[in-house]
């Protein structure tokens, strides 16, 4: 298995307007990005993916979205289609167990330490910054990695703190700091090498 865990720093967690993910959703649209990018391969879905996302942004904050890409049904890889999934979700009164909200589409309200203490039973968790080790180094050795990443935004420095008293080792997959779907493709690229 791999996952991955994108925070949304300012997504919205309430229904939004599919017409403007990147402005009033609080940068919903690099959400869709990530989950796309995650699950769609040409013509398909990888069963072996999980996507994780916690959404921090007004009015009702925390809430996390669990994607399991063997159970998913009728989702498309574009930013419209993936925002109202994640927008169907946020109608649901959420409490601390996750709930179906779609095929393979869960929604709970979980903080990122209680995601993480959850997520560190199953995954080797992975922190993605520019700074880490080199993604070839150690991609062929990692069992059942789940990877977190920051939005636009980044991490806030006591989110980094949390994700780091968890992470088995800070990986790099590039010298630039790139956009969070970018790094989703070359993680899936490399580990696809090995
Ligand atoms: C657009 S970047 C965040 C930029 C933000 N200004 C910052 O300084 O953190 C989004 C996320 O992608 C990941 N990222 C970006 N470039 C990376 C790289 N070269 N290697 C590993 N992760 C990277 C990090 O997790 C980052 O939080």
């Amino acid at each position: 298995m791999r996952a991955f865990l994108i925070v949304g720093n300012k997504a919205v967690t309430k229904p939004f307007n599919l017409n403007d993910l990147a402005g009033s959703a609080g940068r919903m649209d690099i959400i869709c990005r990530c989950i796309a990018q995650s699950l769609f391969v040409s013509h398909g879905i990888r069963r072996d993916v999980e996507v994780y996302v916690l959404l921090l942004g007004s009015p009702d904050p925390p809430k996390a979205l669990k994607i399991v890409g063997s159970e998913v049904r009728y989702m498309a890889p574009d930013e419209r289609n993936v925002g109202g999934i994640i927008r169907k979700a946020l109608s649901l009164d959420v409490d601390k167990d996750w709930r179906i909200s779609s095929p393979g589409v869960y929604v709970a309200r979980k903080n990122l330490e209680e995601l993480l203490e959850e997520l560190s039973r199953v995954y080797e968790i992975v922190y993605l910054r520019e700074d880490g080790v080199d993604i070839r180094d150690v991609a062929c050795d990692l069992k059942n990695p789940l990877f977190v990443l920051g939005d636009h935004i980044g991490l806030k420095e006591e989110d980094e703190r949390l994700v780091l008293k968890y992470a088995k080792m800070v990986v790099s997959v590039s010298k630039l700091s790139l956009q969070a779907d970018q790094c989703i493709v070359i993680v899936h690229y490399e580990l696809d090498r090995c």
